[in-house]
């Protein structure tokens, strides 16, 4: 397993101020050590990258997407240990663990196939003797930072575009889970990336983050992660004027009509909550049910989620790894105090499972009806396995309550009817959602939000545009 960093082409554990540990978070073991970069590494990085950037962007298409391709392959082959990866420093069950190289594993073909399909195209000018042409240039070099709860597909996401459209990529993976991204830069290595299109650096986030955004020469910044955050990262980006793709903070509704298929709303439920024990940025956290089904719901849930079983992820048939950190476990905690002090009724969970010899971090499946939007967990995301539930009397106060919050990731509609569900899902303000649907997430569709939880998307050719600059060219021709 390399623990070393991807600088200038080579691998290297230097750096200016020691070691990061990487700690499993079922069992607070110590897994590996990784280099602690501050800014003089980040400029050697950037360096290498511009320098790379030229040859790169010249590369043809078809080159850089048969690395794309093999990448692809490679994931899926190598998919078992890749996912022993990733549920050892991010926690996930191992099963969830190898969809999600799967799902890394298509962002590359997919990003290898619309490379291919971008053609320069004409425009017809009014302007006789003048052509118009359109073609796509690579934005230059682009720098990712990506967060813990997706460690490979979030990188993956964001490198295979970037690469494809013939940028060079710096990547900051987040300190809690950076041994998959280094096993996908050997991956990338192995499969023929050019070792200076990719440089994968850990440690000081400010220092690196402010290294490679203030200089003027990384032309895109992509960040998934918080909120606040992502406002830092913009204003530093409007310094140099970088081009930003923002994935932000969630806080999905999922909405279910009085008309709905109770057996699927309950399936789809626990499917989006539960992935990842809830800490992925679309799982649901506002459960608003029409107030005819709300109990019958709320007890078929119940049920069903206090079956999971609670485990660490590397166990056979785990459904709830642990969290990742006990300050994840704090906030699930002060969420669920505070809306059972407001009145909500505890159905089911509320506490954590006692492991033996492990940490205090595996929280139960929590059901909790009564919920109003005065709830901390109607305020923000939980980002743990807690279902909410409000009962709502008309599609309109669904959509109104769903649509009060300040962000706009994904939402989820249940209805017996595809001509009303779909009405009221294209009523929410969100960038992705599921239509008695639980996981809409697709490589090949795009994938962003707005308001609050940023622009721009990922995935597909949308994915894809967002490392390209458009350049047209008004051409009067001269040849005989
Ligand atoms: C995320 O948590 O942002 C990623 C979820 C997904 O791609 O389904």
């Amino acid at each position: 397993m390399e623990t070393r960093n991807l600088i200038a082409g080579r691998w290297t554990d230097i750096s200016s101020s020691g070691s990061l540990e990487v700690v499993d978070p079922a069992s607070d073991k110590v897994i590996a050590r990784v280099p602690m970069c501050g800014a003089s590494e980040a400029l050697s990085a950037l360096n290498s990258a511009y320098e790379f950037q030229p040859e790169w962007e010249a590369t043809p298409p078809a080159q850089r997407a048969a690395v794309l391709h093999a990448t692809a392959k490679l994931l899926v082959a190598r998919k078992d240990a890749l996912a022993r990866i990733i549920t050892q420093e991010c926690g996930k069950p191992l099963a969830e663990a190898a969809g999600e190289v799967q799902y890394s594993a298509e962002y590359f073909l997919c990003a290898a196939n619309e490379i291919q399909a971008l053609n320069e195209m004409e425009v017809a000018l009014d302007r006789p003797g003048v052509r118009g042409v359109v073609r796509h240039r690579a934005v230059g070099v682009c720098a990712a930072i990506t967060p813990w709860n997706f460690p490979l597909a979030m990188l993956a996401r964001k490198i295979a575009p970037a690469l494809a459209a013939g940028c060079t990529q710096l990547a900051k993976p987040a300190e809690e889970t950076p041994l998959s991204a280094f096993a996908l830069a050997e991956i990338l290595l192995e499969c023929g990336l050019p070792p200076q299109c990719l440089q994968v650096l850990t440690g000081d986030a400010k220092s690196i983050a402010t290294t490679w955004l203030m200089d003027g020469r990384v032309r895109k910044l992509s960040f998934t992660g918080s909120t606040e955050t992502g406002r830092l990262l913009l204003r530093q980006c409007a310094q140099e004027i970088v081009r930003c793709s923002m994935e932000l903070g969630g806080h999905a509704a999922f909405i279910i009509l009085a008309d709905a298929d109770l057996q699927l709303a309950v399936q789809g439920a626990l499917q989006a909550k539960f992935r990842n024990a809830g800490q992925t940025c679309i799982c649901p956290n506002r459960f608003l049910v029409h107030e005819n089904i709300a109990s019958e719901f709320t007890a078929r849930v119940a049920v069903a989620a206090a079956q999971l079983k609670i485990a660490p992820g590397m166990e056979a048939d785990s459904k709830i790894g642990p969290l990742i950190h006990d300050a994840a476990v704090e906030k699930v905690r002060a969420h669920v105090a505070d809306a059972l002090a407001r009145g909500g009724k505890l159905v089911c969970g509320g506490r954590t499972k006692e492991i033996p010899d492990r940490p205090d971090r595996f929280y139960e499946p929590t059901v909790i009806a009564n919920c109003d939007p005065s709830m901390l967990c109607f305020e923000e995301e939980t980002f743990g396995p807690v279902i909410p539930i409000m009962s709502v009397s008309s599609e309109r106060e669904a959509i109104e309550v769903a649509n009060s919050s300040p962000f706009g990731l994904a939402g989820y509609v249940f209805g017996g009817n595809d001509k009303t569900t779909l009405a009221v899902a294209q009523q929410l303000q969100c960038g992705v959602i599921g239509v008695n649907e639980a996981v809409p997430s697709n490589a090949r569709a795009p994938f962003g939000g707005v308001k609050w939880s940023g622009f721009g998307r990922e995935g597909g050719v949308w994915g894809l545009m967002e490392y390209v600059t458009t350049q047209y060219l008004a051409v009067r021709s001269l040849d005989k």
